[in-house]
């Protein structure tokens, strides 16, 4: 007879092997299973599993004889980059990773000891949904999932991993969270599959083209990642960590850096000298961050504003840009939902937020009026105010009407103010000005007073004469500049009225 220990081996190896021909088949269709995405995602040898024994409490369908160690997930906690992180994926060798009540009470125990340790959690999503031969039980088990998603929002950073199906009400765990990762061709996310669309609306789409990662990084603003493949996304899911801290009571990593002081003087020649002509923001990011890297968030999504985080001097900041290389930079309602939930974040999570602005305006039209862009762009407006984190901006060329103060501007909070020498601060541009002010005299006149209103308002001087702006300075000190103000705001006290929480337009 087996000792209880050899017992024990042979359960755990049964328990961890899981069903060799369902395994092959997840290979077939392309996919790791459970096990492997959390061997890649986390450092070599670190996870610890939990809940391995655990098995549905459920008999109908004949759901009694189909009964698997550890049920439809995975769960535990292990290390990336040496630091605590708590995981959990869905096996969709396991009656296809559906959410049986015990898999969601894994699940939540896995989110519990996350908040309360204080440290990222990562779902690894792969599944049908809820667990069909469990009816009501499997709805509450989405619930409590929501509830946790939910109130550890903004304590400890929330990741989500879409590597395989994501239908219906499971879409909300992911939607509740921080940041969404998919693959290419292998992901897809609906509220409803093509079957009931097509019932429906008669709209006949394929799963890619309703849900695929391609859609919600691009078009619905659903995901923040795209991956190649598996493997290139859970390696983003482990650089995006590096940027984050374990917790709100915590600070980012800092890494040191090598990098000089300041930029090279080539950097003044770099944004074009005609306000009408583009320049890729990338490019001015890249030239003053630490070793040139920015980490852009929702790059193919409202590419009108960049998002994302860098490093100065070793601290990693939130970076929000207006992009004059896609639609001149200019603000619209997929630019303020992007721009103020990142804003929202790095807020969250004691990340210093540095602006680059370069906007002609908001942009003008139906689409965007009947689309609400009042109540949207609020939403930056909201997010800039609402921010406690220090706030630095550098307006480099157009800073016009409502954008100007939405914009990270001292009039929504800002600590420290930059403009290059070549800024424009004003209501508007010139032309536009000068046809609503003197709409009814000759080209000759016209020219003359659009003369006297570049003269007027196209410098950052007025701005600087009213403190608006507290510096204005070369593009080559951008990054000096930025390690003083950094420097000199690390230390930034402030708390907004105590109130349950504010009301943010959405
Ligand atoms: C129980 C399920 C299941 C489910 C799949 N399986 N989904 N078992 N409940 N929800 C089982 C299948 O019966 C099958 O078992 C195995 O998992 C693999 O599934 P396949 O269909 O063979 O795989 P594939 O062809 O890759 O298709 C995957 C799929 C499809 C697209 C996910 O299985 C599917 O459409 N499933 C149902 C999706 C769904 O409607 N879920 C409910 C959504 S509503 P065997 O033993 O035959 O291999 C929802 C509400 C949440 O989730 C509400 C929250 C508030």
């Amino acid at each position: 007879m087996k000792s209880a220990n050899e017992k024990f081996i042979e359960l755990n190896r049964l328990a961890e092997a899981g069903n060799a021909a369902r395994i092959e088949k997840q290979h077939q269709a392309g996919k790791m299973t459970a096990r492997e995405r959390i061997e890649l995602l986390l450092d070599k040898g670190t996870f610890v599993e939990i809940d391995k024994f655990v098995i549905h409490q459920c008999s109908n369908f004949g759901l009694d004889k189909s009964k698997q160690a550890g049920d439809g997930v995975i769960s535990g906690y292990g290390k990336i980059d040496g630091r605590l992180v708590y995981v959990y994926a869905y096996d969709f060798t396991v009656l296809g990773g559906s959410l049986s009540r015990t898999n969601a009470n894994k699940i939540v125990k896995v989110q519990k000891l996350a908040l309360k340790m204080g440290a990222p959690i990562i779902a690894l999503n792969d599944s049908g949904g809820a667990r069909i031969q469990e009816g009501v039980s499997s709805l509450s088990g989405y619930g409590d999932i929501f509830y946790q998603n939910t109130i550890s929002s903004g304590v400890i950073p929330q990741i989500s991993v879409i590597l395989g199906p994501c239908a219906g009400g499971a879409c909300y765990s992911p939607a509740l969270t921080d940041f969404i990762f998919m693959v290419k061709e292998h992901s897809h996310m609906f509220v409803t599959g093509p079957d009931v669309v097509k019932t429906v609306t008669h709209e006949e789409i394929d799963k890619e083209g309703l849900g695929g990662a391609a859609v919600h990084t691009t078009k619905s603003g659903v995901a923040h990642f795209i991956g190649e493949t598996e493997e290139d996304t859970l390696l983003m899911v482990r650089e995006l960590l590096a940027f984050l801290p374990s917790n709100n009571m915590d600070d980012a990593p800092k890494l040191p850096t090598t990098d000089a002081y300041s930029s090279s003087s080539d950097l003044d020649n770099f944004i074009p000298a005609d306000p009408s002509k583009p320049y890729d923001m990338v490019e001015l990011i890249e030239s003053v961050v630490d070793g040139g890297y920015f980490f852009e968030i929702m790059e193919g999504f409202a590419p009108n504003i960049l998002t994302g985080f860098a490093r100065i001097d070793g601290k990693v900041i939130g970076i929000v840009a207006n992009q004059p290389a896609y639609q001149a930079g200019v603000l619209d309602i997929d630019t303020a939902d992007k721009s103020a939930r990142f804003i929202r974040f790095c807020d969250c999570f004691n990340i210093p937020i540095v602006s680059f602005v370069d906007v002609p305006g908001f942009l003008p039209g139906c689409t965007q009026e009947h689309g609400g862009i009042i109540r949207h762009g609020a939403k930056i407006v909201y997010a800039y105010v609402e921010a406690t984190v220090p706030k630095i901006t550098i307006i480099t060329r157009k800073a016009y009407g409502g954008a100007y103060i939405v914009m990270s501007s001292k009039h929504t909070g800002a600590d420290i103010n930059f403009a290059y020498p070549n800024a424009e601060i004003a209501v508007m541009g010139q032309d536009g000005a000068v046809n609503i002010l003197y709409k009814n005299v000759s080209d000759e006149e016209k020219e003359k007073v659009r003369k006297e209103y570049e003269e007027e308002f196209s410098n950052p001087y007025r701005a600087a004469e009213l403190g608006y702006i507290d510096e204005i300075i070369l593009p080559s000190q951008t990054r000096e500049k930025l390690i003083q103000a950094l420097d000199m705001t690390h230390t930034k006290i402030r708390s907004n009225p105590a109130k349950k929480h504010g009301n943010i337009p959405l």
